[in-house]
């Protein structure tokens, strides 16, 4: 599979996973199962959404050898510090009913009780200790790179943050890619509503593809790690089928002309200050 990224540990994840952000436990098995069985093989959960037990159940029921999947999952923000981050992970990896998880993220950096460096170390200990396969960080901003760059050991594998066209923080990618860690996009789509754009719509009728399949494959070309999220079968298919047409270099440039800088989700400075455990 060419959609496959190596890590800065040189463990490789799927470029396209199935995001699980506001999917119902209730809802979460059923479909993690039918991402499975239409190829997905990265799935993206976090403590916080309160589905990781549908996750793990999907993936011990696929049948599929636990080493080609690929599971993310995420720190509670309220779980922050150096002990309080090492039973959490106990309890996620309860909660999936998996004896590890290939990546695990603080998912955001919480500033304001600046705990987010003891909360590293403890990732870093759990990755040491073959607990998991890779550790790295979401919603992390220059600052807060540098601040593990100078008071951690380990390099974050990826850094997932909110990126879509009208959003793409280019300055943050591009440190990223200085540093060698990955790029997650989350809400790539935009939440869905950067999809009625004119530019994406003659593009994709060049194509004949959705609007959807552009910004996605915009993405991949990009070299980003997407999760693109729906409850809809059809598009859950449709994210995933992203072979048989390529952008080219003028069509990247289009999309990429959609920045406004318009930021839909928390700011990550900011975010859940008064969510410590
Ligand atoms: P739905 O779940 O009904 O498919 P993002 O991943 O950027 O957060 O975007 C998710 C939003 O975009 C959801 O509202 C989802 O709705 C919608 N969406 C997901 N895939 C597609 C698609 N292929 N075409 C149109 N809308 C989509």
């Amino acid at each position: 599979d060419q959609n496959v990224i190596t890590l800065n540990n040189g463990v490789r994840i799927p470029q396209r996973g199935f995001g699980v952000f506001q999917v119902p436990p209730d809802d979460t098995q059923r479909a993690v199962e039918q991402a499975i069985e239409i190829g997905y093989r990265h799935i993206d959960t976090a403590a916080a959404y309160n589905n990781e037990a549908g996750v793990g159940a999907a993936v011990r029921a696929s049948g599929l050898p636990r080493g080609e999947l690929f599971v993310t999952t995420k720190l509670r923000n309220g779980e922050h510090g150096y002990e309080s981050a090492l039973t959490a992970y106990d309890e996620t990896l309860e909660r999936l009913g998996l004896e590890y998880a290939d990546l695990y993220l603080l998912h955001w950096p919480n500033p304001t009780v600046d705990l987010y460096v003891d909360s590293w170390r403890a990732l870093e200990r759990i990755h040491t200790e073959g607990r998991v396969r890779a550790i790295g960080t979401s919603n992390f901003l220059a600052e807060h790179l540098d601040r593990l760059a100078k008071e951690g050991e380990i390099v974050p594998a990826v850094n997932q943050i909110e990126l879509h066209p009208t959003y793409q923080q280019r300055e943050l990618t591009e440190l990223c890619r200085e540093r060698s860690i990955a790029v997650e996009a989350y809400s790539p789509l935009g939440q869905g509503g950067d999809l009625d754009d004119p530019v994406l719509a003659s593009i994709a009728s060049d194509h004949d593809v959705t609007p959807a399949q552009v910004v996605l494959r915009w993405h991949l070309q990009l070299g980003h790690i997407v999760i693109p999220k729906s409850v809809n079968p059809e598009r859950i298919r449709a994210n995933f089928d992203l072979g048989g047409f390529e952008l080219t270099d003028a069509e990247l440039a289009s999309v990429t002309g959609l920045e406004n800088g318009n930021r839909l989700g928390n700011d990550p400075r900011t975010f859940a200050i008064s969510q410590i455990r």
